[in-house]
């Protein structure tokens, strides 16, 4: 058996292949080793994951393990993430295309939807916390990338109106993209510019109700010691200066000219980086700032109220 792909001519079942290929990636360093393994087989046998637990005896036939063999190589040896070799993600339950120009969505994100949502139409034992108003509730997404939160929150809020903004024109490609194959591409109006320029010269109505971002947020500092997936990621949609705070600082800075009195900025961030921008909100002029916690207990949303 070589190093990098299973004996070819051997017969190899898939509790077998799926054995090698957790062993082969722990080895490598890839740290989710067995689900990743599991997600490829399953992908290449064009079948369920957890119908591999069913076919755990199967023999697994030629063609399917050479397709298998090529992925198994790529998220090995050039460590692309899983996302991109099956060009999908799933957010919010709803299936994303995902490739190289956005970033793929991560779970963690679903803070700031659920924070949004929570916002836009209260809990079950709290009301809604954007102002009363007669027309629809205005949101804007920065930074929309495959268009994973605008999305979520359109297939939330069938009543809302909601804007997405990218400075990526490959990324708004694919978020016009979802948008279609999920059937939302009426709900949401994409607009290509830098934070909130070309919204007013595209005739986009203001102010905002609610403003969500998911900005980069990674330090330039950290390159260094980040893993081998994130170089298959745009660099625009990770980095954000020395200390990663360029983008949350412009945001803050600018978001208050266009949102409603009594509208919310949620951001979000990496968890050390919540004190500093709870400063930099109660700076700018924002009130009630708030923040809310990942599924790992780490402060992952920061959010402020428009006076
Ligand atoms: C961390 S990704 C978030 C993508 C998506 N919202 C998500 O949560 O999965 C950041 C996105 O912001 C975009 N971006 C970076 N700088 C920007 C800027 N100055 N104005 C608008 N978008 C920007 C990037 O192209 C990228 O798509």
């Amino acid at each position: 058996m070589s190093a990098g792909s299973p004996d070819r001519e051997k017969t190899w079942t898939v509790l077998e292949l799926l054995t090698w290929t957790t062993d082969y990636f722990k080895r490598v360093g890839i740290e989710s080793a067995r689900l990743d393994a599991e997600v490829l087989l399953a992908h290449a046998l064009e079948t369920e994951r957890l119908r591999l637990y069913i076919d755990y005896e199967k023999p697994v036939q030629k063609a399917e393990r050479d397709a298998y063999r090529t992925l198994v190589q790529r998220r090995a040896q050039d460590r692309i993430p899983v996302s991109q070799l099956l060009g999908e993600r799933e957010f919010w339950s709803l299936g994303f295309k995902v490739t190289s120009d956005v970033l793929t969505p991560r779970p963690e994100t679903e803070t700031l939807v659920e924070w949004a949502l929570s916002k836009a139409k209260g809990g079950s034992q709290e009301p809604a916390q954007v102002p009363e108003k007669e027309g629809k509730l205005r949101i804007l997404d920065i930074g929309t990338g495959s268009g994973a939160i605008a999305l979520a929150l359109a297939s939330e809020l069938p009543h809302a109106e909601l804007m997405a903004t990218d400075l990526s024109p490959a990324a708004l490609q694919i978020a016009a993209e979802n948008a279609d194959e999920l059937r939302m591409a009426e709900r949401i109006r994409f607009v290509e510019g830098d934070l909130f320029e070309h919204l007013k010269a595209e005739g986009v109505k203001e102010p905002f109700d609610l403003i969500v971002s998911n900005p980069p947020y990674v330090a330039r500092a950290d390159e260094g010691s980040l893993p081998p997936e994130l170089s298959h990621e745009p660099e625009m949609a990770l980095f954000a200066g020395q200390d990663g705070l360029d983008v949350i600082r412009r945001l803050v800075a600018e978001a208050g000219d266009h949102l409603s009195s009594g509208g919310w900025l949620g951001i979000e961030l990496s968890p050390e980086q919540a004190d500093e921008v709870e400063g930099l909100l109660k700076e700018a002029g924002f009130t009630d700032v708030e923040r809310r916690f990942d599924l790992a207990s780490r402060p992952r949303v920061v959010a402020g109220r428009w006076p």
